[in-house]
């Protein structure tokens, strides 16, 4: 496997003080460690997580290594559109900066369920949820500007054991065929590229940057609708590691690049990847930014069809929203 890719070591030295970032799902994995580390650079973090008590503890961790973190953490479950109403509602109430939105939290491969808004379970958390509340922060980030919307998509956007990712629009839900789970996990994943590079024609001119990642294959709780995480983290964690698999921190060094790299405004829109695993074998050791090899992350009638479809969803297009 090729080496992962590493972030230029200045900007793990930047002073990020009076910068404020708000990263979902950051009490475990990949946002946990891109927490810490803008934290430990001096910036405030909101860790918006659906268990606070869990993303409590990870702070109280942090803390006892650097008494000066400043880390906060707040209610946010992406599969309840209400929920994330009330999030986005308590952040811009109270104020202040945001100089990046990280939409890092995920599921993969899960059973066949539904979010509280009756959405496939994994377009719903992965996308439709990230979409509503980057929809509702961004005012805040355009009043900050310049600041940034980093996606985390993943390389399984282009095939995911197997599957091609496509967007289904004639049956988002899996309402008419057999669900299969890595299907909707790459139609979700493809779902956060379209959406990094709609974001990316909307926000032309106002210093907000919008990219989508692929953070390599972490060891993290991902894969936990896979396999057991002892198997992972014990039994084959040396044979995934000649594999390929990345640790938490090395699976952090794309978000953390597309977050403070001087260069990624030139990149608006644009797909930074870890190293991974591609249709075209060329795309495997990665590239800050990488050109898609799945054809549909470049279709710009594909970027707006779902972004119309997800506006509706979310309740935010003028007709009522409809499944
Ligand atoms: N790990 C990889 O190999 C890999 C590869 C490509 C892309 N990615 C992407 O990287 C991102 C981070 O994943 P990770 O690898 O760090 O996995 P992880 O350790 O499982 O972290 C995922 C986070 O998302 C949170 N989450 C799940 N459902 C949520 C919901 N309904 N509302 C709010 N938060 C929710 C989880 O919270 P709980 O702790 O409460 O479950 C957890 O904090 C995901 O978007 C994933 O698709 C990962």
């Amino acid at each position: 496997m090729p080496k992962p890719l590493t972030c230029d070591p200045a900007l793990l030295d930047l002073d990020l003080h009076g910068r404020r970032y708000v990263i979902t799902g950051a009490n475990s994995g990949i946002g946990l460690v891109t927490a810490r580390q803008l934290a430990a650079q001096g910036a405030e973090v909101v860790m918006a997580c659906r268990r606070v008590g869990e993303a409590e503890a990870r702070i109280a961790e942090i803390r006892a290594e650097l008494p000066d973190a400043r880390l906060e953490a707040r209610e946010l479950d992406l599969g309840s559109l209400a929920s994330v109403r009330v999030f986005a509602e308590g952040l811009l109430a109270d104020g202040g900066r945001l100089d990046g939105l990280v939409n890092n939290a995920g599921v993969m491969n899960t059973p066949q369920g539904r979010t509280a808004d009756g959405f496939e379970l994994q377009l719903g958390i992965n996308h439709l949820g990230h979409f509503l509340l980057t929809e509702l922060l961004r005012p805040m980030l355009q009043r900050s500007a310049p600041s940034r919307i980093v996606n985390l998509s993943s390389c399984f956007h282009d095939k995911a054991m197997g599957r091609e990712g496509d967007i289904h629009f004639d049956d988002l839900h899996y309402d008419r065929r057999r669900y299969d789970g890595w299907e909707a996990y790459a139609q979700s994943k493809l779902a956060n590229l379209l959406h990094a590079r709609g974001l990316a024609r909307r926000l032309d001119g106002t210093g907000v940057t919008a990219v989508s990642v692929h953070p390599g294959w972490v060891r993290t709780n991902l894969a936990r609708n896979t396999m057991p995480m002892w198997m992972q983290d014990f039994v084959l964690r040396p044979v995934f590691r000649v594999m390929g698999m990345i640790e938490p921190w090395e699976g952090a060094q794309t978000t953390l690049h597309c977050l403070l790299a001087d260069d990624v405004p030139q990149h608006a829109g644009a797909y930074y990847s870890q190293t991974g695993t591609y249709r075209d074998k060329a795309a495997n050791k990665g590239g800050w930014p990488l050109r898609s090899p799945n054809p549909r992350a470049h279709d710009d009638a594909l970027v707006e069809r779902l972004w119309q479809v997800s506006e509706r969803l979310v309740g935010l297009a003028e007709e009522a929203p409809a499944r």
